[in-house]
């Protein structure tokens, strides 16, 4: 291991367990921010991040990656919006929803969007984890900026947002309908009983044994006919080892159900 010490550090300090990431990649994005900020070895990078809140702020969120915007890939979405029309009108039930990696809260509130677009009126469950807390308090102030917004209709805007010259604000009733909570996917247990995942842009930066164990998790986790949408680049190539049925190129379904 080329880094067990800062690796060890990231363990204790952030809580999160680098063993499970790809090492090649994780090593050139250690090895780039420590190159950016002119840390010559492991121990004087870990002397410094302890010594400098905002630094170490800067590695975790490094180490995290979390871009995010609002319907990214949006013609994908619209494969998931016609799937949520279908599933949503074969039950009166609210739908149980989970983004998983939700990064700064644009995924979550996009699917709360589509549902209440599909379903006005009606409240569903979405829960909406990530490993990283700094995140997860952006995600809950719900402030965005033109880049995060590019991909959304401007009916949906004017609807969804309050804007305020350049910050776009998801408005408290789309807030409220998500939940925010600290889970890491590599080592927390996963709750059960949902009708949709949504694990976009996550999974990339773990080795396959992670992945599939997450898969495995996910796949426990969902009703039966319940949906995995994984992100543009993300397709699993092994979802029938899994117990996976393809429903279209980035949705996976776990067999049974309507
Ligand atoms: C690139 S963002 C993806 C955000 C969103 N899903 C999307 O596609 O726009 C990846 C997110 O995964 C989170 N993440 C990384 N490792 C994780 C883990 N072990 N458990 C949960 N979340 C994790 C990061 O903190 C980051 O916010």
């Amino acid at each position: 291991m080329e880094f067990q010490r800062i690796e060890e550090f990231v363990l204790r300090e952030y809580g999160i367990n680098l063993s499970a990431y790809k090492s090649k990649q994780l090593t050139r994005r250690i090895e780039s921010f420590m190159s950016r900020i002119g840390a010559i070895n492991e121990n004087e990078f870990i002397i410094r991040l302890k010594g400098d809140n905002l630094l170490n702020k800067k590695f975790r969120d490094h180490l995290t990656i979390n871009v995010s915007e609002f319907f990214r890939n949006k013609e994908i979405f619209m494969d998931l919006e016609d799937k949520l029309r279908e599933m949503t009108s074969q039950t009166t039930c609210p739908i149980k929803v989970w983004s998983a990696g939700c990064s700064n809260g644009a995924e979550p509130y996009t699917l709360a969007i589509i549902l209440d677009r599909l379903t006005p009126g009606r409240r569903h469950q979405i829960i909406a984890t990530d490993i990283d807390i700094t995140i997860l308090e952006t995600a809950k102030r719900g402030i965005y900026t033109k880049n995060d917004i590019k991909n959304v209709d401007i009916d949906i805007l004017r609807k969804y947002f309050n804007i305020r010259e350049d910050k776009y604000e998801i408005k408290d009733d789309i807030k409220s309908r998500v939940n925010f909570k600290r889970h890491d996917l590599i080592q927390d247990r996963y709750e059960e009983n949902f009708d949709l995942i949504v694990c976009r842009n996550v999974v990339i930066y773990f080795t396959q044994e992670a992945k599939n164990k997450i898969y495995k998790g996910f796949y426990k986790s969902l009703k039966p006919g319940g949906l995995l949408f994984v992100g543009a680049t993300e397709s699993i190539f092994n979802y029938r080892e899994l117990g996976f049925e393809k429903a279209s190129t980035f949705i996976y379904k776990k067999p049974g159900g309507n």
